[in-house]
């Protein structure tokens, strides 16, 4: 994941109206190998779970989530993909993806709708998003709520793969809640920023969940660009 450094900030002013709809080309050949090598295993077979971790904010787990689901939706037309976003704290799939914050996982968890009313389309039909929904006092008793598993386990029947996008690690005891309710994990780290102990200190944290592997990111490429395309407007 390499070449010019965009910030979401510059995402967000990029004049994206005039994109046709229908399948994206991917700009960045990198990127899109990167993002395909990580869901072997997840292109056939019963539905699925990922969630994608790392130990502080700003990591890249966000790009990451929607960099996967992007790659599965582009490749396989077949496998429905939905990403979650559970970081309640840092909520920005409504602003990114320029729709309504409400209704969404908040939401759902207090039982205030059903999952398929939260859940938002994209230019790829067989990729969905479900926001983190409306700001509330207590996200964590949320996420720790036994609603949480069984939302996960509502959108593992209606879709194929789950995935996961988590708030950090170290700083929200919760994901390892959420670690533990899917299949595999995925633990980004940042080249050069991310210390070994914090990242052993995640790990530890993660102990109990199925860490598939670390995912090197160095926040040095276009891959946000890439991912605001899917936006449906
Ligand atoms: N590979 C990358 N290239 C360029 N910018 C990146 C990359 N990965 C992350 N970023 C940017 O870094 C910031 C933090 O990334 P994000 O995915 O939101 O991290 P997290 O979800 O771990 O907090 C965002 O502005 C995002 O657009
Ligand atoms: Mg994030």
């Amino acid at each position: 994941m390499t070449t010019t450094p965009l910030t979401r900030d510059r995402i967000a002013s990029t004049d994206h109206r005039d994109r046709g709809e229908g399948r994206q080309a991917w700009p960045i050949p990198d990127a899109e190998e990167l993002f395909r090598s990580l869901y072997t295993g997840f292109d056939s077979g019963p539905a699925t779970s990922l969630a994608v971790c790392s130990s502080v904010n700003g990591e890249g787990k966000t790009t990451t989530s929607l960099g996967i689901a992007i790659a599965i939706a582009q490749d396989l037309p077949d496998r429905r993909v939905v990403v979650v976003e559970t970081d309640l704290w840092r909520a920005v799939f409504a602003k990114d993806f320029e729709f309504s914050p409400s209704p969404g996982l908040a939401d759902v968890l207090l039982d205030r709708v059903p999952v398929s009313s939260a859940l938002r389309p994209t230019r790829l039909d067989n990729l969905t998003l479900l926001p983190a929904g409306s700001h509330i006092a207590n996200p964590q008793r949320l996420l720790r709520s036994s609603r949480m598993p069984e939302v996960i386990d509502a959108l593992r029947r209606t879709h194929d793969v789950v995935v996961v996008d988590t708030p950090a690690v170290l700083t929200h005891s919760e994901v390892a809640l959420l670690a533990r309710m899917v299949e595999e994990v995925i633990l980004v780290v940042r080249f050069g920023v991310t210390p070994a102990r914090q990242l052993n200190d995640a790990l530890a944290r993660l102990r109990g969940a199925n860490v598939r592997g670390i995912l090197v990111n160095d926040t040095k490429s276009s891959v946000p660009e890439l991912v605001r395309q899917i936006a449906r407007l």
